[in-house]
């Protein structure tokens, strides 16, 4: 987006703040009324610009979030159906071979995907880590948690839950329990909002996070452990080995590849150290 396009986005989005609150209502409640879709679009723009200018992370997940709960995401899971089979099945496939590895060696009880949008990776994965019992599909945004209930009604070992991870996920997991993320999901927490996504998770025997999800080109993990805002989303780039390792998890697998403009990390770590 050009920097007039941006400027000019950002004073319809302040305009449409203070002129109509019934749009304001709707983000703010996750309402899903398939009206002014556009001003709704404007105004979080307007929210997580002023957040980034002001240092405020807290306000620019809670703004990422909005995004995601609201009508404002539904063209996502159409426009982007394409990524399961060119990326999920191409190069990403390789995470789930590492889980595959690791689950014929580990029990796994529970396999959590957090913003699992369309289903169609929780599925697969269902098909394909046969030792897993059960698998639970968790995404902020209700209206692909209602579609996911009826495309996946034939798969039992399958449920759905609409949700904020931040509140589901510390009340649901437990020991054995796979948390993962696939596609960027993590991005849309702050530093401090992932901590506390992952705190009670990582405290449980024999748990695992494997995740797939993008980085700042501009990020040096090697000497910067801090999250970062960056992108077209005003999204944040964690340093996820420095996290992870914050709460003594180990790092098992790690690897990062370049697709087009974007740089992703796939990362496969346990609270069991390597050697066990
Ligand atoms: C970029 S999409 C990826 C969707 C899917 N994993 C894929 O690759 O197609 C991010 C997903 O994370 C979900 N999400 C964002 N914030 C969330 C939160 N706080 N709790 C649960 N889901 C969230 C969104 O609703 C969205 O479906």
């Amino acid at each position: 987006m050009s920097l007039l396009k941006k400027q000019a986005k950002v004073l319809v989005g302040r305009l449409g703040e203070t002129l109509f609150p019934r749009v304001v209502e709707d983000l703010e409640t996750g309402r899903h009324s398939g009206r002014d879709i556009r001003l709704k679009r404007a105004i979080l723009y307007a929210r997580s610009q002023r957040a980034k200018k002001l240092g405020n992370e807290e306000q620019s997940e809670s703004t990422l979030h909005q995004y995601w709960k609201t009508d404002t995401a539904n063209d996502f899971y159409v426009l982007y159906g394409h990524r399961f089979q060119d990326w999920f099945l191409g190069p990403h496939l390789k995470l789930i071979d590492q889980l595959e590895a690791y689950a014929q060696e580990n029990p796994i009880e529970h396999m959590i995907e957090v913003g699992c949008g369309d289903g169609r990776v929780l599925d697969y994965c269902s098909k394909r880590l046969t030792g897993i019992k059960r698998f639970t599909g968790l995404d902020i945004n209700p209206m692909i948690i209602d579609a996911n209930k009826t495309r996946y009604a034939d798969n039992p070992s399958l449920s759905f839950v609409s949700e904020n991870a931040q509140d589901w996920v510390p009340e649901h997991t437990g020991p054995g329990t796979l948390l993962f993320t696939y596609g960027g999901v993590l991005e849309y927490f702050s530093q401090h909002g992932l901590e506390a996504l992952i705190k009670r998770h990582t405290q449980q025997p024999d748990s695992v996070i494997a995740i797939v999800e993008p980085l700042d080109p501009a990020h040096d993990l090697q000497n910067d452990p801090d999250s970062h805002i960056f992108g077209q989303e005003n999204s944040f780039s964690h340093n996820h080995r420095r996290i992870l390792e914050k709460f003594d998890y180990h790092v098992r697998f790690e690897e990062e590849h370049q697709m087009g403009p974007i740089r992703w990390i796939m990362m496969m770590a346990t609270n069991k150290p390597r050697n066990t």
